[in-house]
């Protein structure tokens, strides 16, 4: 099985940004952990602050991958270019957040991409990326 994970912009800087939302941990260490319990499964991981590169990063795994799992960051609340994108691939994506975005500010609670996703995982802090994992192998 092989498996994107795509991160948008800001997300570099997990465990080091917004602590108290985001947590200590950086995401480097925590991929480091799903890809020893997950050993059987290949996971890529891509970041980007630039929206274009996440499309393109989209385009490039979308025929081939059995799942994309995407956090878009503050793109969720805005891209239609990224909406498109997912849908115009066949594999299917997984929107996550690391926050319960519903509980934050009002412009949080709105995602352009939801509707074009298989399914939304959020709330559980990085959590959310292994539940997602978890989804795909159902
Ligand atoms: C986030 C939530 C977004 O609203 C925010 O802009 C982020 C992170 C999350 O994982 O909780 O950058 O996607």
């Amino acid at each position: 099985m092989n498996i994107l994970i795509i991160n948008g912009p800001n997300l570099n800087l997990l465990g080091k940004r917004e602590k108290t939302i985001y947590g200590d941990a950086s995401f480097e260490v925590y991929l480091e952990s799903l890809r020893k319990r997950y050993n059987e499964i290949n996971i890529v991981y891509y970041q980007s602050n630039i929206e274009g590169e996440l499309i393109n990063k989209i385009h490039e795994y979308g025929f081939d991958y059995d799942g994309i799992i995407l956090n878009a960051g503050a793109y969720t609340h805005t891209s239609i270019a990224l909406a498109d994108a997912i849908r115009s691939v066949t594999t299917p994506v997984i929107e996550v957040h690391i926050s319960n975005v519903h509980k934050r500010e009002e412009y949080r609670h709105t995602s352009m991409i939801s509707s074009a996703c298989m399914g939304v995982i959020l709330g559980f802090g990085l959590d959310s990326y292994r539940l997602a994992i978890e989804a795909f192998k159902k």
